[in-house]
């Protein structure tokens, strides 16, 4: 029988499994696809069943999908309730955990309740952060609604908040039960955002896999035309390769800061912007100059700079340093990144585009700052115009 409304498809599955610390139920499934959060309610009553379940999301994100979402489970028998808070890395801070605690407290939440967290990254964090600490933990699903999120910040545990004194300061490791990424829900979101997210993609396929950066490199159109199957191919090996390096890590020592690629610089500008860069804008940037300080060490393959280069410049993402950030202050700021070791700081480097150079057997390779302060000249804006 030929059904008018057909039903929602989930394309790509991906396992993610526990480390070896970690118990075997904690391996999860990350669904990826259009109208994922149509499955939402059969996948609670199969997986996370609860009595209660508290949807945790930013105004933003409420405004868009929380009606929609807390409407299917209603009509599905769940009990639901919708807690928001306003949107913004500023609100990811301890305030708003704990009002969002207390108001699960108030509305007497127990331990057979569950918490989803629907939006971008911000909502993951903090909504895990209470997960994690509510009654000393309740089962977390990852609902992601970011190029961002759904790639990166849902899958690996890492659930927390901001302090004044610096960025996830305070928090706690809780596997989710699920990830559900319902790829229709980034139609909504601003381009600039979809290409940020995109930044750390691209990092994947040069930490990790040569073609699956060329296939992002050829698929531009798709991509940031949101063509479905492109997306769930894209959140798919991005989830991939985070997966598999995150479970590897204790067995192969330090392979979890290759996912600190671009990041040592990237982190700097992102500060010294005062945060106008989005995070994966100042990662394009960081990824550009740590390919050439790679590259001026003689541990990149030349060309690889000006490969990233051209891939990011292609999906609209900056690839040099503005004109006025002062190199020496550029420095300064990756000291305070808790990677320097007695006065040199630690980079993770490419050999080539797909593979990370394991440096001295950890994945971190400590740059001079001649070397890095070179790097961020010759990938200043305007640059490269007058030396060419
Ligand atoms: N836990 C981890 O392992 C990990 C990894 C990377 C980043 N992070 C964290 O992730 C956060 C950044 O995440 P982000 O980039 O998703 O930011 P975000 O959650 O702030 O989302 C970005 C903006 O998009 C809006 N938005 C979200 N989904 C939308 C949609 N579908 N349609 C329209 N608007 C939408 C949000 O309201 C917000 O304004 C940072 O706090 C960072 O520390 C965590
Ligand atoms: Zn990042």
């Amino acid at each position: 029988m030929q059904h008018s409304n057909t039903p929602p498809v989930l394309n790509a599955r991906v396992t993610v499994s526990p480390t070896s610390a970690e118990p075997e139920s904690h391996r999860y499934d990350v669904l990826i696809g259009p109208r994922g959060l149509d499955e939402l309610p059969r996948l609670l009553k199969d997986l996370v069943p609860a009595s209660r379940y508290a949807l945790i999301s930013d105004r933003n994100v409420a405004s868009l999908y929380g009606a929609h979402v807390a409407g299917l489970m209603a009509d599905a028998g769940l009990v639901v309730d919708r807690f928001d808070f306003p949107a913004g890395e500023a609100n990811k801070n301890r305030e708003v955990w704990s009002d969002l605690s207390d108001r699960m407290l108030d509305a007497r939440y127990g331990r057979d309740s569950a918490v989803l967290a629907l939006g971008g990254g911000v909502t993951g964090d903090l909504a895990g952060f209470v997960a994690a600490t509510y009654m000393r933990g309740l089962p977390l699903v990852q609902l992601p609604t970011t190029v961002l999120a759904m790639i990166d910040s849902s899958v690996g545990g890492k659930t927390g908040v901001d302090t004044p004194g610096g960025k996830n300061l305070i928090g706690a490791f809780l596997q989710p039960r699920l990830v559900l990424a319902d790829t229709d829900t980034l139609r909504t979101l601003p381009e600039a955002e979809i290409r940020a997210g995109l930044a750390e993609a691209i990092k994947h396929g040069a930490i990790a896999d040569r073609d699956y950066f060329e296939w992002i490199a050829g698929s531009v159109e798709l991509l940031l035309g949101l063509d479905p199957a492109a997306l769930v191919r894209l959140i798919g090996r991005s989830v991939e390769i985070k997966a598999g390096v995150v479970g590897a890590d204790e067995r192969e020592h330090g392979l979890r800061k290759t996912l600190n690629f671009g990041h040592t610089i990237g982190h700097a500008i992102e500060a010294q912007s005062r945060f106008s860069l989005l995070h994966g804008e100042a990662i394009a940037i960081g990824m550009v100059v740590e390919a050439e300080i790679g590259e001026a060490l003689g541990v990149t393959a030349s060309g690889t700079a000006e490969r990233i280069r051209q891939t990011l410049t292609a999906f609209g993402l900056p690839v040099a340093v503005p004109a006025d950030f002062a190199t020496t202050a550029t420095l300064d700021l990756t000291r305070a990144d808790k990677k320097a070791r007695a006065g040199r700081v630690e980079y993770a480097l490419l050999e080539d585009i797909g593979v990370t150079s394991p440096g001295t057997g950890a994945y971190g390779i400590a740059v001079d700052d001649e070397t890095a302060a070179e790097a961020l000249v010759r990938c200043r804006r305007g640059a490269a115009e007058v030396s060419r």
